[in-house]
């Protein structure tokens, strides 16, 4: 097993080799837009720096990181930060039936993520990492300040170079976002990632759905987009959709038109649509009288809906649904 100081300070930058010139170009191929983050997460991981993203959901973050790696070639270990996250699932443990038969020897230990990340040099990549228990958190702290981690009956294992923790999370997140201690803060670099401009996210849908952005045609893609948007600031909600909810829509649009051989841009199959994509993603706020799908389809009526303000056949009329076109 390689070791190293604990906390690299002294590696001569970009010494892995993976971050050359070509790379920045290469993880452009990948990523729509994002030039500042880009070059932030790179410069942060060649300087083999510790990373925090925050932002909301549906904003690249899984995106940038995974990219960035990739390209650059470092191996990554990825983990889903949860409650059920315990220290035993990070760092691993021992195999119950060949302790059984062998005892506590380091072979029979299965390496959990932190512990392959440890030892392979490679990066630690915790989403969400504001909803994982203290305890697991503290680990990480541990590890981020010894550079190692100790495990009962095992021993010390040690960061080899190249380990670094890289972390995403919603800072608007309800679980538990004020457990993310000072000393997480202190011994990492932040990045703040915000919603992209709506011609990014435009192309976003274009790159992840292809075929039915292409279906949708230019125009109505737009307006998908937009009414996603509107999603994010309108008065009645407390949670919009991401972009993610534009995918679904534009996805789901052309299998309806396809199953109803109408066009994916015909207003039933919209509606529809933006019904399935977004009524559960977007979250109405305390106290407002309205459902989300009341609230889906005035943006529908905004966005999408047909030029004359004259009720769809195939729709329920609805109080409070009216005269927004
Ligand atoms: N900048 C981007 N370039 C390409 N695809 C993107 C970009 N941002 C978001 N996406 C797409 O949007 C979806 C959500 O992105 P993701 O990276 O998972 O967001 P986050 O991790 O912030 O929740 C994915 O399907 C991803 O492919
Ligand atoms: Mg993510």
């Amino acid at each position: 097993m390689a070791s190293s100081s604990s906390d690299q300070d002294n590696a001569a930058p970009g010494t892995d080799g993976a971050f050359d010139a070509g790379l920045l170009a290469r993880i452009q191929t990948r990523v729509v837009g994002r030039d500042r983050e880009l070059e932030a997460v790179v410069a942060a991981l060649a300087a083999r720096r510790h990373l925090l993203l925050e932002g909301p959901p549906g904003t690249g973050k899984s995106t940038i990181l995974r990219s960035v790696a990739e390209e650059a070639g470092i191996g990554f270990e990825f983990v889903e930060g949860n409650a059920e996250l315990t220290p035993a699932r990070l760092i691993g443990a021992f195999d119950p039936a060949a302790v059984l038969a062998e005892g506590y020897s380091p072979e029979v230990f299965v390496d959990g993520p932190l512990l392959r990340a440890l030892r392979n040099g490679s990066l630690l990549y915790v989403e969400e990492i504001n909803r994982i228990p203290e305890e697991t958190l503290n680990v990480l702290i541990t590890v981020m300040s010894e550079g190692e981690v100790h495990v009962p009956r095992l021993g010390p294992v040690r960061s080899s170079s190249g380990f670094r923790l890289v972390a995403a999370m919603n800072p608007f997140d309800a679980v538990g976002t004020a457990r993310i201690a000072a000393a997480v803060y202190d011994r990492c670099c932040r990045l703040a990632v915000g919603y992209q401009d709506s011609d990014d996210e435009v192309r976003i849908v274009d790159v992840a759905a292809p075929l039915a952005a292409g279906s949708l045609g230019s125009g109505t893609l737009r307006s998908v987009v937009d009414l996603v948007r509107a999603t994010r600031d309108h008065p009645d909600l407390r949670t919009g959709s991401s972009v993610r909810g534009a995918i679904d829509l534009a996805l789901v649009a052309a299998e309806l038109g396809s199953l109803r051989e109408q066009e994916p841009s015909d207003p039933g199959v919209t509606l529809d649509a933006a019904l399935l994509a977004l009524s559960g993603r977007i979250r109405v706020r305390e106290g407002s009288s309205r459902s989300a799908e009341d609230v889906v389809r005035e943006l529908w009526e905004r966005f999408l809906g047909p030029p004359v303000a004259a009720a769809d056949p195939g729709v329920p009329a609805e109080p409070g649904n009216s005269g927004k076109a």
